[in-house]
Parts: structure tokens; C-alpha cells; sequence
């Protein structure tokens, strides 16, 4: 039987799973995600602002070497993540003068970018920039900027890792509506201005209580029919616990849908899970009552419903 990685890997694309550095001691832990099943990892923490610069000009790599190199050493190739997003991001950051932000975000990104040069494939260089009316999200950048930031955070991203794939992510733009149609202006407008826009992040953070987002694939098509790369970054399915046999057959399902959809569009790059198993999942700190949001469960055990699910659309 072939690996999650191994079947996307004949399409064209890779399987991943995000990791974080605490998770890297546990060693069952490790053994599934370095054991084939996954081609790609993304850092889940390590690359955050937060991560690596606590302290305006003072860099710390340590965390995201260390992903980096547990990924080396078992075939996964990583994805940056990420380099300019409002959550996770110091306190001197937003308490700069507004002439000092850009100058602060331009560095960041260098000295980040440069860093990770030649270990990461790509970059998440803006993270969630939209609120989900499809107005621009006021962070420090904007506020500072106005929206020209995530051109200014490309080209900075460009100049210091020219081999990187530059992408802009976002949640709740899988579907067709409001928020994604803002992302599509957004990606239509870079390119006609000419600025580094490679490919554009979904996190597909997916609750089966709210339905599943409508028109996946023509999303991602009218996407990559702008000339970009799309990816599936940071898939997961939560539901309201406890677990049963229907919410697994739906969250199946929910798997299925995305996993297919990526598999119709050929620019899909990918799908990578927001870590592969609820022993590490972030959904139940975040959304109270809510978890089971992977496809292995808390003992490390594979969920066969999920899993082939998965497989069956790959
Ligand atoms: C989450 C991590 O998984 C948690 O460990 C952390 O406490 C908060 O951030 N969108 C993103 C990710 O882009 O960076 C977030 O990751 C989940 C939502």
C-alpha cells in the first residue's frame, strides 16, 4: 500500500503535515510523521514573528532550524510560515511609529527570508490580511501602509529568497463569497502591478457544523486561472465534541471534498494538515467544546473513516 505522500506524489503534488517543535521528543509521534506518510512539513510556531524576532533586531532561528532539520533528514521539503500576519506578533511591533513599521516588516522579512534561504520552498509572506466582509484587516501594516504593504512584503520576500514561492493566506476563502472574492482581487491586482505573487495559501480550518465551503474547486480554478499556484494549507476538520460514527462520516467526507478538489486543479500544489494527529491539534485551546479534527486520533491511531477517505481521493 502506498503513503498519503506516495499517491499525491503520482499526481504531481505532496501530502504534508505541520509540526511544532515540542511534538518533535515524542518519539511515536515522530515515527508516523517522518515514516512516509507525509513529503512536506510546515512549522506550526517557529517562524512566526513572535519565534524569531521577540525583540526589534534580535533573531532567533533555534526552533525553525530544528523543523528544518528533522524535515531534511526524513525527505520532507517545508513551507515558511509565516512572515507578516497580525496574531503572534510582539508588542513592539505595534507600538512603532507608523513611519518605523515598514522599515521593521522589510527587515524582518529579510533577515527571515535570508535565513531560511534554500530550506524552505515557499513562504506564507502575508497571513490572513482579510476581514471576512473582505475589507483589509487593520494591523499594524495596514494602518501603517494601507494595503500597498503586501506588495512591500513580496518584493522584500522576493529580493532576499528569489527561489522561494511567494504566497499570501488566508482562512475562510475556500469557498466562494465575499472574503475570497476580496482575495481575488487582491491576487488579480499584484499581478497586473507586476509584483512577486507565486501562489496563494488556503488553510481550510473546516467545521463540520457549518457546512462545507461552497464551490471548493471553482474556487481554486479561478485562482489558478490568474496565474498562480493555490495550495491547501493548513487542513483540518473539527466537530463538536464528543465524537460519533455520523460526525466522522461527514468530517470523511469533508476530507474527501478537499482532497479532490485539489486533486481536479492542476495548479494544486498540494495539502498539508494542521498537524496529523488530535494528540497535537490547536482546536480544542481555540474552539471550546470542539475537536477530533484530524485524521489520526489522540493515541496516534489512524481513523479509517478520515484516513480513506483521504486516500480514496488521492
Ligand atoms: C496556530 C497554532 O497551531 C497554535 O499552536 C498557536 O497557538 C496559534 O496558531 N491560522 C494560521 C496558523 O495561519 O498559524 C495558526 O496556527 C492557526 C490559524
Amino acid at each position: 500500500t502506498q503513503t498519503l505522500h506516495q499517491l499525491a506524489a503520482a499526481k504531481g503534488k505532496y501530502f504534508g503535515s505541520a509540526t511544532d517543535n515540542g511534538e518533535l521528543s515524542d518519539t511515536a509521534y515522530t515515527a508516523v510523521l517522518g515514516g512516509g506518510e507525509f513529503g512536506q512539513t510546515t512549522p506550526g510556531n517557529s517562524m512566526k514573528w513572535d519565534a524569531t524576532e521577540p525583540t526589534r533586531g534580535t533573531f532567533s532561528f533555534t526552533r525553525g532550524d530544528a523543523i528544518v532539520t528533522f524535515a531534511q533528514s526524513h525527505n520532507m521539503t517545508v513551507r515558511g510560515h509565516t512572515l507578516v500576519w497580525h496574531s503572534q506578533l510582539p508588542s513592539w511591533v505595534g507600538s512603532l511609529p507608523a513611519a518605523e513599521v515598514q522599515p521593521a516588516m522589510v527587515n524582518h522579512i529579510t533577515q527571515v527570508a535570508t535565513h531560511f534561504k534554500g530550506k524552505v520552498f515557499a513562504w506564507d509572506v502575508v497571513n490572513e490580511p482579510f476581514n471576512e466582509d473582505g475589507t483589509f484587516r487593520a494591523t499594524p501594516f495596514y494602518n501603517a501602509m494601507g494595503s500597498s504593504y503586501v506588495a512591500t512584503a513580496l518584493r522584500a520576500a522576493r529580493a532576499a529568497d528569489p527561489d522561494a514561492k511567494l504566497y499570501v493566506n488566508d482562512y475562510n476563502t475556500d469557498g466562494l463569497g465575499a472574503k475570497s472574492d476580496a482575495m481575488y482581487n487582491l491576487v488579480k491586482q499584484l499581478k497586473a502591478d507586476g509584483v512577486p505573487i507565486d501562489g496563494v495559501g488556503f488553510q481550510a480550518h473546516l467545521a463540520i457544523q457549518y457546512g462545507f465551503p461552497s464551490q471548493m474547486q471553482q474556487n481554486l480554478q479561478r485562482f489558478a486561472d490568474l496565474g498562480v499556484d493555490v495550495a491547501i494549507t493548513e487542513l483540518d476538520v473539527r466537530m463538536v465534541l464528543p465524537r460519533d460514527a455520523t460526525k466522522d462520516a461527514t468530517q470523511a467526507t469533508y476530507y474527501s471534498n478537499v482532497v479532490k478538489a485539489c486533486v481536479a486543479v492542476t495548479r494544486c500544489v498540494g495539502v498539508t494538515i494542521w498537524d496529523y494527529t488530535d494528540k497535537y491539534s490547536w482546536v480544542p485551546s481555540v474552539f471550546s467544546g470542539q475537536g477530533a479534527a484530524l485524521p489520526w486520533d489522540e493515541n496516534l491511531q489512524k481513523k479509517p473513516t478520515a484516513y480513506n477517505a483521504i486516500v480514496a481521493a488521492l
